[in-house]
């Protein structure tokens, strides 16, 4: 069992409800789980009754260690690695590089309005093609291949270098244990960014090199509509800088904590869209290893994007390195043995948990150890009031055995989508993004409104400063 010195990451944004305070028939949630009812006008008009009463917080901790003999000390093999450009995204949909090239607008986007939240089609899919119903419909074909998980052969484009000079550093958008994200603008195109700045010595402190080096390495090697867009990376002297597309709507996290906890149809819209993101990183052998509502974001149309692949990795075969959030950790994983693609799955089932319960199922007092013991033991309460389709797919998905967990069996990642709790979700169309969020974040002000993310005391060191830079041959990808 993992001991607390090998944790690395702190979860700090965590007001928690109590398990034992939640009361199946007082849902502390303000969305109720009424089909015909726009969710985004209960979410965003009751703010005030979001608060369970019996809050605590506690603090959720991310750990991240070798253990000797890891494959993860090795060098990765990875297609995008060797190469030493340093930019390394494509267009894609709403997005344009940080220098004003123009990427090839995909219809229906912005400017095309979405339908109004409903999850509606959620429940009754429509039955026609959607022609002219959502603009996103009509942005079928890039995602389109990307459905099932067939990894695409994405051509990389170089699109000259980055630096600080091109961008004006705006508010902080979060922090994280080996950085903190930035909203930036830049000073080609007047378009939004957000740039991860990592702290080359805090990195290599925390013996976070090699995960950082895969960050940027992965990023560069993905293209999903649910995937982060990662423009380029740059390094100073000091510090690591990794060019991103804003994703304006703020975290799940944010979100569930407001509303306690999600009705099964909302949690159930999500869960769907990260089995996508899932399904295309395992079809390309990269495991993602962080599942968590903080690393979830919302787009303005309410669609998630995962970000944050500090952990995510190639592996082919096996790995044993200890990292993720201790909630989330699966139970092969907190006990050393070698683990792959099924930990994702097991953490998604952890995800849909505490969507539908608002809290995590091994979480006990904010201890990691004793939440590692409940891990191992492998207990989990499954109170009534969530659907027993819902239940049924949660008892397959957390299970200590591994030839049971589903996405880790022949079916692969089709087994959870086959499974009666996602009986209704159409996943072509999911996967273009045509089924309406239930949820539209409030982004009123347009572009760079960062109005959605939490505040955060502001970096005061300044950034470029000059100086030895005794770090950078470690990341010389960047
Ligand atoms: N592209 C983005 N657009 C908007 N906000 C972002 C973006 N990427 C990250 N963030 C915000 O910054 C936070 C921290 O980013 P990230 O998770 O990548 O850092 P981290 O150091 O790995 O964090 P942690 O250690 O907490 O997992 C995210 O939780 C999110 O709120
Ligand atoms: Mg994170």
């Amino acid at each position: 069992m993992p001991t607390l010195g090998f944790l690395k990451k702190k979860r700090t944004r965590e007001e928690k409800t109590d398990p034992s305070s939640s009361q199946p028939t007082s849902p502390v949630t303000p969305i109720t789980p009424t089909i015909s009812q726009s969710f985004d006008s209960q979410l965003t008009h009751t703010p005030t009754q979001t608060t369970a009463a019996s809050s605590v917080s506690h603090t959720r901790t991310t750990s991240s260690q070798n253990h000797p003999g890891s494959q993860d000390a090795k060098a990765p093999a990875s297609a995008g690695g060797s190469q030493s450009m340093n930019t390394v995204a494509q267009p894609q949909q709403q997005q344009q590089p940080p220098f004003g090239i123009q990427p090839t607008p995909s219809p229906g986007q912005v400017g095309t309005p979405q339908s109004l939240p409903s999850i509606n089609n959620l429940i009754h899919p429509p039955q026609t093609d959607g022609a002219g119903h959502h603009g996103a419909s009509q942005q079928a074909p890039p995602q389109n291949q990307q459905q099932h998980g067939q990894a695409t052969s994405d051509t990389r484009v170089t699109k000259g270098k980055y630096s600080l000079n091109d961008f004006d550093i705006l508010r902080t958008l979060g922090t994280g244990s080996f950085g903190r994200v930035h909203l930036v603008q830049s000073k080609h195109n007047q378009r939004f960014y957000a740039v991860k700045v990592l702290k080359k010595a805090q990195v290599v402190k925390m013996k976070q090199v090699e995960h950082t080096n895969d960050e940027r390495r992965m990023l560069g090697e993905v293209k999903h509509p649910f995937l982060i867009t990662l423009w380029g990376t740059f390094q100073d002297s000091k510090n690591l800088y990794m060019v991103m597309d804003f994703v304006e709507g703020g975290e799940l996290f944010s979100l569930l904590r407001k509303s306690g906890r999600f009705p099964n149809p909302v949690a159930k819209f999500y869960a769907a869209e990260v089995t996508l993101a899932l399904e295309y990183l395992h079809a390309k052998h990269i495991i993602y290893r962080d599942l968590k509502p903080e690393n979830l974001l919302l787009d303005r149309h309410g669609h998630l994007k995962i970000t944050d692949f500090g952990f995510a990795k190639r592996v082919p075969d096996k790995t044993w390195t200890l990292c993720g959030t201790p909630d989330y950790l699966a139970p092969e994983v907190v006990s050393n043995k070698g683990y792959n693609k099924s930990v994702d799955w097991w953490s998604l089932g952890i995800l849909i948990y505490e969507m539908l319960y608002g809290y995590t199922p091994f979480w006990d007092s904010g201890s990691p150890m004793k939440i590692y013991e409940n891990i191992l033991r492998g207990k989990v309460k499954y109170p009534q009031y969530v659907h027993p389709d819902a239940q049924d797919l949660l008892e397959r998905l957390i299970t200590h055995d591994l030839t049971k967990r589903l996405g880790n069996l022949y079916g692969g990642s089709q087994d959870v989508k086959n499974h009666p709790w996602f009986a209704e979700v159409t996943w072509d169309r999911l996967s273009r993004k045509d089924i309406d969020a239930p949820y539209t974040p409030p982004v009123k002000a347009g572009a760079g409104d960062a109005s959605q993310f939490d505040r955060y005391p502001e970096e005061t060191e300044k950034y470029g400063q000059g100086g030895h830079d005794e770090l950078g041959h470690m990341f010389v990808d960047f």
